[in-house]
């Protein structure tokens, strides 16, 4: 209630100031702090300079983006309120359902956005009906990044069964290559969680326990073959891959001295930024045992209730968003695929088409299911009470009993 009225009093305040010159100043709240990201970045930002308007940049470092929901959390309530937000999933809902979020709808509607954007992406950027935010990407978790003259070194072809990946994995430890790249990062350990749910037990299994939260299937002895092959995983990392940062262990890969990473596509946005080539450089694979599914997450920019003399940099910055020439842009050097289905993957590269027509093909048959390691298949209580599990279990704190057991109970006890 507070907050509400702090906001209210802004708008007052905003209103009787309406006279007061638009600003042309866009702040940006984000966690797009690495080359490739940056990079990515620097698409938008120039757009919006294009028009005028100044970038005010606010990065806060931590890939996944807890840290910079945190950061948004305390900004907001001490009124500090930003223009615009990168955000996830079910953070949206969370902040919508507060009524402090500003309605797009009227832009939304004068721009068609209804009619290119799936609605398993509508699901996060409206609600009850009201466009909160504008989407910017639809990226996937579901993937593999490897070097391509360590694999050819090693004789391995890109494996497409769980059987397979482990003897490619055998392979490039015995050549005396790190075989897995890994950040040690809760975020990043549930986003292997994310694929090994779905290699181990399907599309059914993973919708049953990762966004139906089913006890049955939470507790299921699939899900003891999951932990014990997230266990299978760990021995493949090297000695400090503790607290390493993703774009840190994808560096590794692009240099050569691991043979691939699980990882997002965001990580090809890392590969780009170093000038390197699909099919030349690097390999990129659904993870083994997957293809024909996809785990997604969008980065949307959401914006909040704001004074009037701020809305014109909140509009111009959603209406670039949506533009479909940077839609394709933007989403080139990020690694990710347009949100819009009416961009041409004509400028993308071997892998970008991939994730185009892998999500298409997902969507259409019912095989594309929200990431749970970034938010889109349940709140971010039960997110992160997933993410203490998985992550203890990783790092050799838990048994993989008594983690499927603590899995069922930390999940009834967050939702
Ligand atoms: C994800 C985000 C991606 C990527 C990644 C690593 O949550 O959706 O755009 O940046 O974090 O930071």
């Amino acid at each position: 209630m507070m907050l509400k009225n702090m906001l209210l009093a802004t708008v007052f305040v905003g209103a009787a100031t309406a006279a007061q010159a638009q600003t042309k100043e866009v702040e940006m709240v984000h966690w797009w702090t690495s080359g490739g990201e940056a990079a990515a970045l620097n698409v938008l930002k120039e757009n919006l300079q294009k028009q005028g308007f100044t970038w005010k940049d606010n990065p806060i470092a931590g890939g996944g983006g807890t840290q910079a929901m945190t950061v948004l959390r305390a900004r907001v309530t001490s009124g500090n309120i930003p223009t615009a937000v990168q955000m996830l999933g079910f953070d949206i809902q969370d902040w919508g359902e507060q009524g402090v979020l500003a309605d797009l709808t009227p832009l939304a509607t004068k721009e068609g956005w209804d009619k290119v954007v799936p609605q398993a992406l509508q699901k996060f950027s409206k609600y009850q009906g009201k466009w909160i935010a504008a989407p910017v990407n639809v990226h996937s978790t579901n993937w593999i990044w490897a070097n391509k003259a360590v694999m050819d070194k090693i004789g391995a072809k890109p494996p497409t069964t769980w059987e397979e990946l482990i003897a490619v994995l055998d392979k490039a430890k015995a050549a005396g290559v790190t075989p897995l790249a890994h950040g040690g990062q809760a975020w990043q350990d549930a986003t292997i969680f994310d694929s090994v749910v779905l290699t181990t037990g399907g599309a059914d299994f993973y919708k049953k326990s990762m966004i139906d939260l089913d006890p049955q299937t939470l507790s299921s002895d699939t899900m003891k073959t999951v932990f014990d092959r997230m266990a299978k995983l760990r021995t493949y990392v090297d000695p400090n891959f503790s607290g390493r940062d993703w774009n840190l262990a994808s560096a590794m890969v692009i240099k050569g001295d691991a043979a691939l990473q699980i990882m997002g596509d965001w990580a090809k946005g890392e590969f780009v930024s170093a000038g390197k080539k699909p099919d030349t450089d690097f390999l990129c694979f659904r993870f083994p045992g997957t293809q024909g599914n996809v785990t997604f997450n969008s980065d949307q920019f959401v914006m909040f209730k704001v004074g009037t003399e701020r809305q014109q940099a909140q509009n111009a910055l959603a209406s670039a968003t949506m533009d479909p020439a940077f839609q394709s842009a933007f989403n080139v050097v990020k690694g990710s695929a347009p949100a819009r289905t009416d961009v041409s993957d004509a400028a993308f590269d071997a892998c970008g088409k991939k994730a185009i027509a892998d999500l298409k093909a997902a969507n259409e048959k019912g095989t594309l299911m929200g990431s749970m390691a970034h938010g889109h298949a349940n709140r971010a209580a039960v997110k992160n009470a997933m993410y203490d599990v998985i992550s203890r279990h990783f790092n050799g704190q838990l048994p993989t009993d008594q983690a499927v057991k603590e899995l069922a109970t930390a999940v009834r006890s967050a939702s």
